[in-house]
């Protein structure tokens, strides 16, 4: 069924929100103020899902997507707007969020990315008949795709080297660093014809892990934020967007932090560059606990890194000033919560990838802890996603 509606506001993934027969309805690619015609692909119980099919009203804001897999393969939900226009959308969403659920009015900081595509060091695609694709958010449906505007120049460059990387089906993993350097790692249960001489003479590459064994160089890159080093396995987390990474380092490097629990630390990435007595780093993934130990030592620092989830912080005999916590999308655990709650360090450092476990969280820290600044950080400029950074004081 196609029928038109007008669309009301945005949601907080920045999809356009309409009403049809009085029952709520997303679209993705529409933008406030406009009138456009819908099909709707899914009917759920208190909403409808739809695809766009035609703007009937455009708005102002409106631009022309420069991806020709935009509304296809569900990766981006801001194609359509310029930059400015979707940071101010995504930094007023932030606000309202904290207001609404959180109760916290505060006037929250742009963290602006220099660049809004090609910022990506990362790329996790799927493998289907030997094409490169993703499946369609939130089904398995393939879309195949013969490049990314948000990706990296190193990574993008991979994508015309698919006669090189051949296999029918499975996982391939593109990362790349500062120095535009590429692993590559694959998982497949097919047979892998992969041509390593061909694909150096296109890219710089680092290593080739086929199933969890290297085939080729190394499992590991060296990574640099400033005057930072951080090694990093192709199996550990790392922020994606080198650009913002470094200003997040430059903002929290403005004060000091006495001694410092930094909890779900990757390799040690927030937690090297502050200013700090001590620190104490947590981390879930074994070789990002040895990732974090080999970066404090190049990074010439006496860290203590401890392989284990964020709540064995209660086993540090120390007196702890600072807490960072950046963990995954689910946010704080209980365990975690309860110990934040009941030790009342100085300092709070929240830095989030999902406003909705965040303003959960502040919920029930606001009652103990100022929030003093939030930024919106521009990680990952195009998409729906946003990262925030709270900086929390003791009341
Ligand atoms: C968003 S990443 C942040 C990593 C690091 N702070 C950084 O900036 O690169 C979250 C990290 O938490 C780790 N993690 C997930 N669950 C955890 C847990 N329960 N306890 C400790 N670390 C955890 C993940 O492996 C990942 O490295």
């Amino acid at each position: 069924m196609i029928t038109s509606i007008k669309i009301d506001r945005l949601s907080y993934d920045g999809k356009g929100i309409g009403y049809i027969d009085g029952k709520v309805a997303f679209v993705c690619g529409a933008l406030p103020g406009e009138e456009v015609s819908v099909k709707v692909i899914s009917d759920k119980k208190s909403y409808y899902e739809c695809e766009l099919v035609d703007v009937i009203t455009r708005s102002d804001k409106r631009v022309e997507s420069a991806c020709p897999y935009f509304n296809e393969c569900g990766g981006c939900a801001y194609m359509h707007v310029s930059h400015s226009d979707e940071s101010e959308m995504k930094a007023s969403a932030l606000e309202d969020i904290l207001k609404r659920k959180a109760g916290l009015e505060v006037d929250v900081k742009k963290v602006m990315s220099d660049k809004d595509v090609c910022y990506r060091n990362k790329l996790s695609l799927k493998v289907k008949n030997y094409e490169f694709g993703f499946y369609r958010e939130e089904t398995h449906e393939f879309v195949k795709i013969d490049d990314c505007l948000l990706a990296s120049d190193a990574i993008r460059s991979v994508f015309k080297l698919k006669d090189c990387l051949r296999f029918r089906e499975g996982n391939i993993l593109i990362r790349s660093n500062f120095n535009g350097e590429v692993i590559i790692k694959i998982d497949t249960s097919d047979e892998a014809k992969i041509d390593i001489l061909k694909i150096k003479e296109s890219v710089k590459l680092v290593g080739i892990i086929l199933n969890d064994r290297v085939i080729y160089g190394e499992d590991f890159f060296i990574e640099r934020v400033h005057n930072y080093f951080y090694k990093v396995n192709v199996n550990s987390f790392f922020q994606v967007n080198l650009n913002i990474l470094g200003k997040v380092i430059d903002i929290l490097r403005e004060n000091s932090y006495g001694v410092v629990a930094d909890l779900y630390c990757g390799v040690g990435t927030l937690g090297i560059p502050l200013k700090k007595d001590k620190l104490y780093g947590i981390e879930i993934v074994k070789e990002a606990v040895i990732d974090a130990i080999y970066n404090a030592k190049i990074n010439k620092q006496d860290n203590k890194y401890m392989l284990g989830s964020a709540e064995v912080i209660s086993k540090i005999n120390d007196k702890i000033d600072t807490i960072i916590i950046d963990p995954p999308r689910a946010g704080l655990n209980r365990k975690t919560l309860d110990f934040l709650i009941n030790y009342k360090s100085r300092n709070l450092i929240y830095m989030s990838c999902n406003p909705f476990t965040l303003v959960r969280d502040l919920s029930i820290l606001k009652d103990i802890y100022e929030v003093n600044d939030v930024y919106y950080l521009d990680m990952f400029p195009k998409t729906k996603h946003m990262e925030c950074l709270c900086v929390l004081k003791l009341k």
